[in-house]
Order: C-alpha cells, then structure tokens, then sequence
C-alpha cells in the first residue's frame, strides 16, 4: 500500500489553545481510518484543516504526493476529497433525489467539458443520483420531500449529496449520532459498501462499538494531541486511551 493521505506535523492554534497540537499520521490507500478521541480532542478542527475550511498553523496536509496544505475548500473537493458534517445539510425542501442531483450539478458544473452540454448534465445527474440513492437505500424515498424524512435517513441523504460528487475520500463527522441502532447498524453496511467502490473513508465517530468494528486503524486525540495510533484491539488496551477516556461523557466499548 502507498501512503495516500499524509499529514505531517499539523497544529490548529486559536489564540492560545492549541485545537491540534502536531498530528502527523499516514492514511494508507483502501483503509478505513478512525479518528477518535474526547469532547473538543479537535477531531473536527481535523477535518477543517485537511478540507481547507481551516488553515493550518504549521504544518502540511499531503494527498496523493501532492502538497494540498491551504488549498480552498473547493479547490480540495476538485481533488476528491469530500466531507458529511456533525449536522446535517439538506435542502429540506427540496425533494430527496432534488437534493441528491443538485450536489451531483454542482460539481459538474466546475468540472466544465467533462460531461458534455447541459442537458446531457442533467440526464446524467438524474442517472448518478439514482444509483447514489440506491446504494444508501434511499431510493424508496426519492420522491419525498427531505424534511419529511426521519432523521437518520436525513443524515444519509447529506452522505448521498457527498457522494455524488464523486470523493476519493469521504471525512465522515459522527455519522452515527442520532442514529437508532438499526440505521447504525446500516452504516456499518454501508461502510463496506462504499470501500468496495474505492472510496476511501475517515470516520469521526463517538460510537465505538461502530468504531471498533468497521476501522482498519485508529488515530486517537487528547486535547489536539495524538495519544495512540493502531489497530482497534490495541487502541482498546491503550493505557494512555483508557485514561483520557475515564472520567469523560464517553465510554470505550
Ligand atoms: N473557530 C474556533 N475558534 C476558537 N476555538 C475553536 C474553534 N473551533 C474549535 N475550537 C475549539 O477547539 C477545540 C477543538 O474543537 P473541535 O470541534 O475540533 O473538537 P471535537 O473533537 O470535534 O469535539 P466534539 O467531539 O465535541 O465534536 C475545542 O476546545 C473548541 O472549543
Ligand atoms: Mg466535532
């Protein structure tokens, strides 16, 4: 395997604190990578730094060998990597495949020449964001308005509106808060679905029974500063992650 997705030395400060303190990790191609870690450890702060919502204080963000660190938002989704927020982001008013074809223009839009003309967009969005749907299970729903939809599937139709923009990797932020265990036990699924597409997954997540069950390997933070990085059952022996988890809201299973 090569290294896929480096981070190198990488610190977030806001004012005094230091959000993320020096994380350097190597995400190998075809893992699914975990980033765990307390309340504020700074995995969302993480997720900015690597997507260019934030910059870095110091620090380099490598993808594919190319240096991405300060690169904007959409210039970091042109190169394929998408992310789910905590919240979701819906068109509610939209209908669900409406909601799904949207995402789907909006990256053929910057990707001009690509795809042919207009309508040619048009007839493929309709056609992608059908298979999208199907692969989350949202099909079934596709004519029905987003805010009418529970909240989990709410939650999987943000997920299906970053897929449709293609990802080579897709930053998940707690895509099982919310969720009962039925529709987690789906993203478990779902998981190993979109791995066996090629799409790369990083998963911030405060389930960790979920965590602990689909992550190849796990990155955990502490006050923005990792504390233990490795497979699930050596991240669970941890002395250094049972500590920062005792006395926290969070369990580790
Ligand atoms: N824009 C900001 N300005 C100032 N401080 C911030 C900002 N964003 C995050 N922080 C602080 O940085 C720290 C890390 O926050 P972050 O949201 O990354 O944590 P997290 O690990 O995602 O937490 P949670 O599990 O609660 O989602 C926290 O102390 C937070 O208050
Ligand atoms: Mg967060």
């Amino acid at each position: 395997m090569t290294g896929f997705l480096e981070l190198s030395g990488l610190s977030k400060r806001f004012r005094g604190l230091r959000a993320v303190d020096d994380v350097s990790c190597r995400m190998d191609e075809g893992e699914l990578f975990g980033i765990i870690g307390p309340n504020g450890a700074g995995k969302t702060t993480l997720f900015n730094l690597i997507t260019g919502t934030l910059r870095p204080t110091s620090g380099e963000v490598i993808f594919r060998g190319d240096r991405i660190t300060g690169l904007k938002p959409d210039a970091v989704a042109r190169r394929g990597i998408v992310r789910t927020f905590q919240a979701t982001t819906i068109f509610r008013d939209a209908s669900v495949l409406d909601n799904v074809r949207r995402a789907y223009l909006l990256r053929a839009m910057y990707q001009p020449g690509q795809l042919g003309g207009y309508r040619e967009k048009l007839r493929s969005a309709e056609t992608e964001a059908g298979e999208v749907l199907e692969l989350l299970e949202l099909h079934r729903m596709s004519g029905q308005n987003a805010r009418e939809l529970p909240y989990g599937s709410q939650k999987l139709l943000g997920v299906a509106m970053a897929l449709a923009t293609r990802p080579r990797v897709l930053l998940m932020d707690e895509p099982a808060a919310g969720l009962n265990p039925n529709e987690t036990r789906a993203l478990g699924g779902l998981f190993q679905r979109l791995r066996s597409r090629g799409i790369n997954i990083v998963l911030v997540e405060h389930d960790m029974r979920l965590v602990m069950s689909v992550c190849d390997r796990i990155l955990v933070l502490n006050y923005g500063r990792p504390i233990a990085l490795g497979r699930p059952d050596e991240i669970r022996a941890d002395p250094q992650v049972i500590e920062a988890y005792l006395g926290g809201a969070d369990e580790i299973a």
